[in-house]
């Protein structure tokens, strides 16, 4: 079904001053209601996600532990005394709670922004529910405003590269430090603008199948079910 917003919580703020990255602390709270207790939880990556880490710390006596997303989150659970378990231990999560860089309104999304989409496309996979947390300025009609990360085996990315210029995008290496970013798989990031993503199941399962792609960041077939949207007037639930 179609998500639209369905409920609104939490304190308005009078002055319609608060920070995005209040808005982010809000959002990685409001996930703790759909953390069971005794469970391992499924963690993404980035800033919100690093809000909801912090609350997770919270109540860290009441769950089993996490799989994470990434070596950054992996490291602030492990900090924060949250032991963190390899996803091969685990059959199954009951739910995976992440960011996004876009979501629309069916529920799909791009990710990859931190670069930790492979891992975060692996764990959402293994969980029955995903969570996206998020503040609302990442809410969109049409995916693709935001470049789209693809990680790609460093051989194939100028091909994968063409292929997406064939489509009317423009592709880049993601650099860090003036060389090519290297994630935590030790592949390259493409960041592609100028696509308009109209049918993000379709674009996510060709893309998939181009040689040297290892993750599009495209999340339409492990899609949110819910998403929790930080405005100013509280967080809105999207189902
Ligand atoms: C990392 C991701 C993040 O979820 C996405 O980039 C959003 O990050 P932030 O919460 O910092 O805005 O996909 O690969």
């Amino acid at each position: 079904a179609p998500v639209s917003p369905s409920s609104a919580a939490g304190a308005a703020n009078g002055a319609g001053t608060i920070s995005q990255d209040e808005l982010k602390a809000q959002v990685g709270r409001a996930a703790l209601a759909y953390v069971a207790k005794g469970e391992i939880v499924g963690v993404g990556t980035g800033s919100t996600v690093n809000k909801f880490i912090d609350a997770l710390a919270t109540i860290k006596d009441q769950i089993k532990g996490a799989v994470s997303s990434s070596v950054a989150s992996t490291e602030r659970l492990r900090a924060l005394g949250i032991p963190v378990f390899d996803s091969n231990e685990v059959d199954e999560l009951g739910v995976y709670i992440d960011g996004a860089d876009e979501i629309d309104h069916h529920g799909f999304m791009v990710k990859g922004g931190g670069a930790a989409l492979t891992r975060e496309k692996i764990v959402a996979a293994q969980s029955r529910r995903f969570v996206c947390i998020a503040d609302a300025s990442k809410l969109v009609d049409t995916l693709g405003a935001f470049p789209l990360p693809v990680e790609v085996i460093p051989m194939a990315a100028r091909r994968v590269m063409r292929q997406f210029e064939a489509m009317g995008g423009i592709a880049q290496v993601r650099e860090k430090d003036g060389l090519p970013l290297v994630t935590d798989n030790g592949q390259h990031i493409v960041d592609v603008t100028g696509l308009r993503i109209s049918d993000p199941l379709a674009f996510e399962s060709e893309v998939s199948q181009w040689p040297g792609v290892v993750t599009v960041g495209v999340f339409a077939h492990q899609k949110a079910d819910v998403c929790l949207l930080g405005t100013p007037a509280g967080v809105q639930t999207m189902h």
